[in-house]
Order: structure tokens, then C-alpha cells, then sequence
């Protein structure tokens, strides 16, 4: 069996593999059609409690600092925006599937928190850099809450495995992605990429998923890979207790000037946004 059959295999085997979640299914129909309105998708939203309440509240949130509040889904979804709504449906869908799951070796909470700030920073970034960062604003987001979804997979789909990978990852002092290579002769990435193929996600989204750990990225060629990489890199960096042994927690200054942002005022205040950010911030 060839190691893309075998990873395909895992991934239809796995029971818990989420499918696309019809409320996301509908939300991205809407979203990628050009004539896909705010009223179409306050149509799904309303059928879907748990969303439409997470929909009112961030429209009512400071962030958009309404004098009014509102209470109808259909201005609440015009004044977040379609794209926004997208992330919003793709967040609460995770949180729900995934939170409380785990165990011993992947504390979930750990995991969406470093996902969320990993979400931050990724969004932050592309608005930030001063050349094509290759990636949307709200994608970079997207790319940033599903990077290690693979992760929660692997742990789901071969537990004992997927615990000697993260153990050996801690007594060897390798990188998790190394021993899940030794391990499974793949990493969460190619698992996580598989997902958000199966979820229809952009192709830029899933290569950048499927990438997020490739050593020597050309941010010419793997724009999207090359600005998660560095957004996973600032969301070690601003938090503690990290599940495996890594090495990506120092914010490599090499890189940042590649990106244009050495010495940048915008940079820092960027990161502290990231520390700030998180599963409490929900
Ligand atoms: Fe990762
Ligand atoms: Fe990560």
C-alpha cells in the first residue's frame, strides 16, 4: 500500500472524521458564489441556533461598535460580511466536534487555543506584509484554526500510535511532525490537508495545511505555507506548556525580514493581539 492509499485509508476509517457539517456545506455554497447574498445565508443561520446566537453576539461585540444593537440575523450577517461568516460557521463547527475530546497526549483546550491564536496571528500577517502574502485576509484565518487539525485525527483515528509519536516526540527532542514520520510515514499536515480537501476548501487552504511544517519554504512559491508556518511560529512563542517538544517557538528575525517586518512597531503589537487572543477570548 502506497503511503497516500494508506492515509486515505485512515481517514475513511476514522468513524469520528467529521463531514462537512451541512450548515458549513450550504455556508460555503454561498460564500463562493458570486451571486451568494447575506440573505441566503441569514436563511441557513436561522435554522442553526448555536450559530445564529454566536452570529448576533459577534455582531453586537465591541469590534463593530453598533449604536444599536441587533437582533435580526439577516443585518447581523450583512454586518459581518459573508467571509467572516464563513470563519465564524468553520469555528463553531471544530469547537463543537472536537472540544472536551483528547485525552492524555492532546489536551483539545490546548490544541484550539494554540489554534486560535495561530488563527490571529495568520490574519494578522496577511494584512500586515507589504507584498502579496498569497492568501486572503479571512483564509489566512481559516488556514490558522485548521492547521493541526490532522493532529485531532491521528489522536482520534490511532490513539496508541498517535501517543508514542507525541512520547517519543518529548524524549528524543524532535519535532512531533518527525515522529509522526517515523511512526505513521506521515504527519498531521498531510492528514489535516486531506480534511479540508474533504471539506472543499480552497486549494491554497489545503496546500498551505498540507505544508505548514516543510523545512525551507520559497515564500515566492508557497506564499500561504510560508506565512502559517511563521503564524504557528508566533502562537509558540506567546504560550507555555506546549503538548510535544518543538523547535518553532522563536521568532526567527531572518524571517521576519523577508516578510518586510523587522523593526516594526506593527509586528509586536500584532503578537501581543496574539497572546491576548485565545479560547477565553471566545
Ligand atoms: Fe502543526
Ligand atoms: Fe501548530
Amino acid at each position: 500500500m502506497t503511503q497516500t492509499e494508506r492515509l486515505d485509508e485512515l481517514i475513511s476509517s476514522t468513524v469520528t472524521i467529521p463531514t462537512i457539517p451541512s450548515t458549513l456545506a450550504e455556508i460555503q455554497k454561498i460564500v463562493n458564489d458570486p451571486d451568494g447574498s447575506a440573505a441566503e445565508a441569514a436563511e441557513v443561520i436561522v435554522k442553526d441556533p448555536a450559530i445564529a446566537s454566536k452570529v448576533l453576539r459577534l455582531a453586537n461585540s465591541s469590534i463593530y461598535a453598533l449604536r444599536v444593537p441587533v437582533s435580526d440575523i439577516q443585518h447581523a450577517v450583512c454586518i459581518l460580511g459573508l467571509k467572516i461568516l464563513k470563519n465564524l460557521v468553520v469555528q463553531a463547527t471544530v469547537l463543537e466536534n472536537f472540544q472536551g475530546r483528547g485525552g492524555e497526549a492532546l489536551s483539545a483546550n490546548w490544541l484550539w487555543d494554540h489554534s486560535l491564536k495561530t488563527a490571529r496571528a495568520a490574519r494578522g500577517l496577511a494584512g500586515l506584509i507589504p507584498d502579496d502574502p498569497g492568501i486572503e485576509l479571512e483564509e489566512a484565518y481559516t488556514a490558522g484554526l485548521l492547521h493541526d487539525i490532522g493532529k485531532v485525527l491521528l489522536m482520534e483515528a490511532e490513539g496508541d500510535s498517535f501517543l508514542r509519536a507525541v512520547t517519543l516526540s518529548r524524549l528524543k527532542k524532535v519535532p512531533l511532525y518527525e515522529s509522526e514520520m517515523d511512526i505513521f510515514g506521515f504527519t498531521h499536515a498531510s492528514v489535516g490537508s486531506v480534511l479540508a480537501e474533504r471539506w472543499n476548501m480552497s486549494a491554497t487552504l489545503c496546500t498551505a495545511i498540507g505544508k505548514h511544517h516543510d523545512a525551507d519554504l520559497d515564500p515566492k512559491v508557497d506564499g500561504a505555507a510560508f506565512l502559517l508556518q511563521f503564524a504557528n511560529t508566533m502562537a509558540h512563542s506567546v504560550s507555555s506548556n506546549a503538548l510535544c517538544y518543538h523547535t518553532d517557538a522563536d521568532i526567527d528575525e531572518e524571517k521576519l525580514a523577508s516578510f518586510g517586518l523587522d523593526d516594526s512597531e506593527t509586528f509586536y503589537a500584532l503578537l501581543s493581539d496574539v497572546k491576548n487572543s485565545g479560547l477565553d477570548q471566545l
